[in-house]
């Protein structure tokens, strides 16, 4: 495809209330020229709401949306040169294929001598080259998808929003239109703005994720920086696979965990309910290989559960805490699990001892309106 000068895009503040209900609560956001950004939360965190202000089909009550110097708060959407893609594919069932994937062309009314080559490429994209004369009804689920994507990309939108548009696919279709969604943003290089509820998902494909929580913008970050660094118990809940247990500070790299001192390399949140966020992962069965500056905690096994690829592992601690850790699926790791109700030491390295502040509950905390 041709290449153009790819568009950022801010939101500036903006809220978004209906009657007393604050749907979206003062989010500032910058998505660089070319970047995926997703936008992750819970159902009801305000996801739809967001895209549907840079979109231009919500209005938001305060605050603005600017294409770099921009300002298109109130622009319409027509006007705005955005491609979008829809849970519900909304495609023409009446329309063929082709038909459907050319009516951007037509709405722009493009010179109809160039249809034929940018329908054929943007189907090529999405791998249903030769689909141009089907019906939709003829189509699957993920085909119909498919030629939803095409259809947004057909006219080179700088700005491509996406609203859950895998969600509707088995996991293994869906997963594999993650890997293609993903080479198909290097391919046209355009501003991606993707809202989805599953964490894997978000961390499979962008370049930064945007955690929200009750309207609120929790934090915002490389899938890395989430993963390793979540801002608080909320985000290292949903990202991941964790257990969250109280600790007590003692200094600035240690906490008292139970009747045990753990060492943390990373620095520690200030604040006076802090959780250590133990990750299934990073937990690993002690072989006496490390030495005593990791920390270690006694356990016993409880349940083993074969999972294919890795083995979950649960156990006890002291205070009856029932925790897991996963071991991978080869021989060398599966020789390491002792019997069920056996005693054991698992091994936390202290830079993988992730320490957050609890959260703040925003329903709980006064409202600011
Ligand atoms: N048109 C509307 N009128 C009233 N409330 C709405 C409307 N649209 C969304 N909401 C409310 O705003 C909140 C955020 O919704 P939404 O943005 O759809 O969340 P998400 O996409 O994360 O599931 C929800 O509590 C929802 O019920
Ligand atoms: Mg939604």
């Amino acid at each position: 495809m041709t290449t153009r000068t790819n568009i950022g895009v801010s939101i500036r503040s903006a809220s978004k209330r209906y009657g007393d209900m604050v749907a979206l609560n003062a989010i500032t956001l910058d998505v660089e020229p070319g970047e995926f950004v997703s936008l992750l939360g819970p159902s009801g965190s305000g996801k739809t709401t967001l895209l549907g202000i840079l979109g231009g089909f919500v209005q938001p009550s305060s605050g603005s949306v600017w294409s770099g110097e921009r300002d298109i708060t109130y622009m319409p959407p027509h006007k705005r040169d955005i491609g979008i893609v829809f849970q519900s594919y909304a495609l023409f069932p009446h329309m063929t294929v082709g038909e459907n994937v050319a009516f951007p062309l037509r709405a722009r009314r493009l010179p109809k001598a160039g249809w034929p080559a940018k329908v054929a490429e943007a189907l090529a994209m999405v791998e249903l080259s030769g689909y141009q004369d089907r019906r939709i009804s003829q189509l699957s689920g993920g085909q119909r998808q498919r030629v939803a994507l095409a259809r947004a990309i057909v006219f080179e939108p700088r700005l491509i929003l996406m609203d859950e548009p895998l969600s509707a696919l088995d996991k293994q279709l869906r997963e594999s239109m993650q890997l293609e969604l993903r080479r198909l943003h290097k391919k046209l290089g355009a501003t991606i703005i993707y809202v989805t509820h599953d964490q894997r998902e978000a961390l499979t494909m962008s370049d930064r994720v945007a955690i929200l929580r009750k309207g609120n913008l929790v934090q915002i970050g490389t899938p890395s920086q989430l993963y390793d660094h979540p801002a608080d118990s909320f985000v290292a809940s949903f990202i991941g696979e964790s257990t969250l247990l109280p600790v007590t500070r003692v200094d600035s790299n240690r906490v008292e965990f139970g009747t045990l001192t753990l060492r943390s390399a990373r620095p520690l949140p200030v604040g006076e309910a802090l959780l250590l966020a133990l990750q299934t992962e990073k937990l690993l069965i002690d072989d006496g290989s490390r030495d005593a500056s990791v920390n270690r905690i006694p356990c016993r096994v409880t349940e083993v559960v074969y999972q294919g690829e890795s083995l979950k592992v649960f156990v006890k601690m002291a205070d009856s805490t029932v925790i897991s850790l996963r071991q991978p699926n080869h021989h060398a790791a599966r020789m390491q699990i002792p019997a069920v109700g056996e005693q054991m030491m698992m091994i936390l390295d202290p830079e993988d001892t992730i320490i957050v502040p609890k959260s703040n509950d925003p329903a709980a905390s006064p409202s600011s309106h």
